[in-house]
């Protein structure tokens, strides 16, 4: 009898142990790699950054000048300055006729002194040991020297480092101090007071940079904040908008001739980031263009990435001011195709050509080497490409070897965006910018979204791009499902030259729009994980596509399944990318044909975090963060568990594809 029953119960467990298996079986997901025979082309610019002056991102960002309205331009001229004493505005006789205005101090009868200071960007932030550069330009009101102390003030009142400065005469000159912080403060001001009771002076351009900035170059930009950049090792650099491109207004709009030449003499232009959401405004948001087209092209170089600048084609914001009063009329496109040619020369032409003179003057002789120009951001409707035409036509004639890149609108759908890219096609536009800001079920459903894309047309630059989740976070969620989605961008690089993701920047305490890439406050970074998964696609880009198929097909969710792969021809590395957007592990298995016969060591990044929502913050910027371990494989056929809500990229090897 006992025997009977222990015969019954191994039977049964047996029984069990099969169903268990074949239930893992069918859930296993065959994966096929074909290392034999590298597919497409994979374009260095396939993935790339696109940046604009929103957040913060380059005034109080990017751009390293501490000092906000340093030339009292702001329509409100003392904005962001707080005065004591007899202060007062002037633009007669200035230091510079396009940004005209200077602040006059007058200590006269004050009990104690005249003076102003200035609290940065939510403050200046300060590193202990750090040195800072100030500098302004002054006049003495009389013949008698007129001193200046110049203070950096902790958040507690404590003057952490002084100069003084003293001004001869009464011509503008520039002057300037360098401090030492003995303390880290991310809220210091600067004050300046006056010396001598009974004086006057003028002064203009009051600026403070950290010395340490990117390559230590005077006006120069953030240092963490371009590292953050390079590690990234895009291939593309799209600048400067963005609706900024625009303007609200087409007197508002970008123009790139202001950015360039003397710093103190490129005329301030409001942003439109200051006023456009009701809900989040900026009243002292204000574009310098310190940070402007040459620091731009220099950037785009130090980092290895092609400079992609995109140029007002005759119309302002379309969802702001859509009546023809707003836009250029076809007939008055000249000096806006004019500006288009001339921004080619100034990256490109010679030394001796007026624009590659300026450029050469600037510290930069050798041309940029510009081979991409996009002209509108997201226009749509009958007057953009009536509007884009003349612009096709001038470059076409006078700069042949440019590729030009045209809009289909701000949605990656619907009527206008089937008239856009029509009209691309007909215009015959290199590539084609689409936009697409949605939320996860629409990037997890459109990973196909390019499989069946004409390969003869245009090409696709998905120009701006992320997943908005409910609560607009920089989620894991999120950085899921654009992984999840990329691997059908890099499926499709025959057809998909460029990509970015977007907007790339936010000030903690300042920003307009969210999610964003890189979360910065005065003194900190903060990577998100949408950043992660735009760093791993770009570190292991690869150089080919590898055809890589579940039954023949694509992988786009096959049991939550998605996965592309790429052979790096130079290195032989064949590169897995394999999102699991499930919440429970799956198992696949893999075959690749031409891999290594033997066992290999595979790097692996695994990005996984167990709450959809969690991301990364000042308090905690490594929550979400890959990491990275090595796995033995067999080079040929293996089995993987997939955690759950997980994306990794296995590197196998240095194994040349057979
Ligand atoms: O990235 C933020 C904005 O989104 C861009 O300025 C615009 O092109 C898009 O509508």
């Amino acid at each position: 009898m006992k025997t009977t029953i222990s015969a019954i119960g191994t039977a049964a467990l047996l029984l069990l142990l099969l169903m268990t298996q074949h239930r893992l079986f069918a859930q296993e997901t065959h994966i096929r790699v074909d290392a034999r025979k590298p597919a497409a082309a994979i374009q260095p610019t396939l993935w790339g950054l696109f940046f604009e002056d929103i957040n913060f991102g380059a005034d109080g960002g990017l751009y390293a000048e501490l000092i906000k309205n340093r030339s009292f331009e702001f329509d409100n001229r003392l904005m962001a300055w707080e005065s004591f004493g007899t202060v007062s505005i002037h633009e007669e006789n200035p230091c510079f006729d396009r940004n005209p205005r200077y602040v006059r101090l007058s200590f006269t009868n004050e009990l104690n002194s005249t003076g102003l200071e200035n609290r940065g960007f939510s403050g200046i932030g300060l590193k202990a040991g750090g040195k800072y550069r100030f500098s302004l330009f002054g006049r003495a009101g009389g013949e008698t020297p007129v001193t200046l102390r110049i203070q950096l003030v902790g958040r507690s009142n404590d003057i952490l480092a002084a100069k003084e400065i003293t001004l001869i005469g009464r011509e503008w000159r520039q002057y300037r101090a360098e401090l030492e912080s003995p303390a880290t403060d991310a809220q210091a001001r600067l004050r300046i007071l006056m010396k001598e009771r009974g004086s006057s002076a003028d002064l203009d351009h009051i600026s403070l940079f950290p010395a340490k900035t990117w390559k230590e170059r005077p006006n120069g930009l953030r240092e963490d904040l371009v590292q953050a950049l390079a590690d990234i090792k895009p291939g593309l650099f799209r600048f400067p908008g963005g609706c900024i491109v625009e303007g609200t207004t087409i007197d508002t709009r970008y123009q790139w001739k202001n950015s360039v030449g003397p710093v103190e003499n490129r005329p301030l232009n409001i942003n439109r980031w200051n006023y456009i959401f009701a809900h989040r405004r900026f009243p002292d948001y204000y574009q310098s263009l310190g940070l402007g087209f040459y620091e731009y092209f220099l950037l785009s170089e130090d980092i290895g990435a092609e400079p992609l600048p995109v140029l007002n084609c005759g119309m302002s914001c379309q969802f702001e001011n859509n009546d023809d009063r707003q836009h250029c009329k076809v007939e008055n496109l000249g000096p806006y195709i004019r500006d288009a040619l001339d921004l080619v020369e100034f990256a490109n032409g010679p030394a001796t050509s007026p624009w590659g003179r300026l450029r050469s003057d600037m510290g930069h002789p050798a041309p940029f080497n510009l081979k991409y120009i996009a002209i509108g951001n997201e226009q749509w409707g009958e007057r953009y490409p009536e509007r884009l035409k003349p612009f096709i036509d001038s470059l076409r004639s006078y700069h042949p070897g440019i590729k030009i890149v045209g809009s289909s609108g701000p949605y990656p759908d619907g009527k206008e965006f089937d008239y856009g890219w029509q009209e691309m096609k007909r215009l015959k536009a290199d590539l084609v910018d689409e936009h697409y800001y949605r939320p996860p079920a629409w990037f997890l459903a459109n990973a196909g979204r390019y499989d069946n894309y004409d390969r003869e047309g245009p090409k696709v630059f998905a120009g701006e791009y992320a997943c908005h989740t409910d609560s607009r976070k920089n989620s894991f969620e999120a950085a899921l499902c654009e992984a999840a989605f990329m691997t059908g961008l890099e499926r499709n690089a025959a057809v998909v030259h460029m990509t970015a993701y977007a907007p790339l920047f936010a000030h903690y305490d300042n920003w307009q729009w969210r999610p964003d890439l890189i979360w910065f406050d005065n003194l900190r970074v903060v990577k998100t994980p949408s950043y992660f998964v735009q760093q791993l696609y770009s570190t292991f880009s690869g150089t080919h596509v590898l055809t890589t198929t579940c039954e023949g097909r694509p992988l786009t969710g096959q049991n939550g399944i998605y996965a592309s792969s790429v052979i790096d021809m130079k290195t032989g590395e064949i590169i897995l990318k394999i999102a699991n957007t499930a919440t429970e592990p799956r198992k696949a298995l893999f075959r690749i044909r031409g891999g290594e016969k033997g066992s290999l060591v595979a790097d692996r990044y695994l990005l996984a975090s167990p709450g959809g929502e969690d991301e990364n913050s000042l308090e905690e910027p490594g929550r979400v963060a890959p990491e990275k371990d090595q796995i033995t494989l067999s080079g040929k056929q293996f089995s993987l568990l997939l955690e759950p809500s997980s994306f990794q990229v296995l590197i196998l090897g240095k194994q040349a594809a057979r």
